[in-house]
Formats: C-alpha cells, structure tokens, sequence
C-alpha cells in the first residue's frame, strides 16, 4: 500500500519538479534526483552535473557544486561554499561545513559577528563514511576514503583512508587492480 502510494506520488513529482522547479536551480539536468524530502536552501546557487541523487531529510544550504554521479544520502548536510568531483559517494549524517562564526569580539554576540568561509573541495570518486564531520578549508584529494565517524580538520591526500577525531591516515589504497598480475 505504502509502495504503491510512493510510486504514484514519484509519477506525479518527477514531472512536475522538472516542469517547475527545473527554472529555480542555477544548472541542473534530467537524470539529476532531487528528493521531495531533501532541503535546498539557495536553489539559484546549486549545480548539478547529471545523474545526482540528493537523498530524504538532507540539507544543502550554500554555494554547492557537484559532479556527475555524486551520492549524497539522507540526513547530511552541506553548508557554505563545496566544490565536489565526479563519483562522490556522502553516506548517511555527515556534516561538511564550509564556515565558520567569527568569535573574536567577547562583547558582540557570536551570532552577530563576521561568519568566514574558505571553502571546501573534494576531488573526484571520494567516498565519505557516515557520521563524517569535515570542516572548512579542507582539500579531500581524489580518491580518498573518509572513515566513519571522521573528523576531518586537515586536508586529504589522495587516495589515502582517514579515521579518527581529528582524522589521521590510518592506509593508503591499493594501487593494483585486484586479480591483475
Ligand atoms: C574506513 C573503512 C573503509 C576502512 O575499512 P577497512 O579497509 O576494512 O579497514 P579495517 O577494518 O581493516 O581497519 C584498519 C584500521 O583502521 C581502523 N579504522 C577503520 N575504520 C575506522 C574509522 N572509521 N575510524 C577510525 N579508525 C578506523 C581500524 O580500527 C584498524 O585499526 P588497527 O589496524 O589499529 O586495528 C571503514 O572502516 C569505514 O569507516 N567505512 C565506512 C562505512 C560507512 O560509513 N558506510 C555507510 C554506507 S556508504
């Protein structure tokens, strides 16, 4: 019942997002999923680039820019201004916070002060663990693997394995194909 009631309610959304929603976003295409669950704060800043799934209860709140076939899945969040490469894979509940509130002045509250951001880029066949907090001016490099639970205050050399709080390389990825002589 629940199945059938989801079917209908995608038939119907599809067409219409694409029909409506499609003028809202600064470059999005076709094969681009967008959740009807999934928040979009400035749809005029976010670009796509084919074949995106942007899954239920996430949240995408800044200048973001993603690749063809990056996986964003439920319960994360983007914040400030991200750059990502093709193939990136963002598992359940992870945080990627390119900002920061100014905290310089006792005397204005904190809310009140100069937020910064530098931004953060991650390259191409990233794989993000769930529960992954990365903070900003961070470079993941292509690659890499961000463990579970992760928090990730340094950049990332390419396709390293990090874990940890604060993230460390706990490997470096195999180079060889498996079975290749
Ligand atoms: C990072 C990861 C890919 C490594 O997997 P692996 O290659 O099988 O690594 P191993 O289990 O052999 O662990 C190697 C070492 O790293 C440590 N380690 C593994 N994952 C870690 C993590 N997330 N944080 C900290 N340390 C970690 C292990 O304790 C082990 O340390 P030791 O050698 O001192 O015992 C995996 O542990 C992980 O975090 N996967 C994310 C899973 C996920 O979020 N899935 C969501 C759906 S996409």
């Amino acid at each position: 019942m629940i199945h059938t009631l989801r079917k209908i309610i995608l038939t119907v959304y599809k067409p219409l997002f694409y029909l409506i929603g499609f003028w809202f976003y600064k470059e999005i295409h076709m094969s681009d999923y967008i959740s009807p669950m999934a928040y979009v704060r400035k749809r005029n800043k976010l670009k796509l680039g084919g074949e995106c799934v942007l899954q239920r209860s996430c949240s995408l709140l800044g200048d973001i820019t993603l690749g063809r076939a990056v996986f964003i899945g439920p319960g994360s969040c983007l914040y400030g201004k991200i750059e990502m490469g093709d193939y990136v894979m963002v598992a359940p509940n992870v945080m990627i916070a390119a900002g920061n509130h100014g905290y310089q002045d006792r005397s204005v509250p904190m809310l009140h002060q100069q937020d910064t951001s530098r931004g953060i880029r991650i390259g191409r066949d990233v794989w993000i663990g769930a529960g992954a907090v990365i903070l900003d001016g961070v470079t993941v490099g292509e690659g890499a693997i961000i463990g579970a639970l992760a928090l990730v205050n340094r950049d990332v050399p390419p396709y390293m394995i990090v874990g940890g709080n604060p993230a460390k390389v706990i490997k470096e990825r195999p180079s060889k194909t498996p079975g290749a002589s």
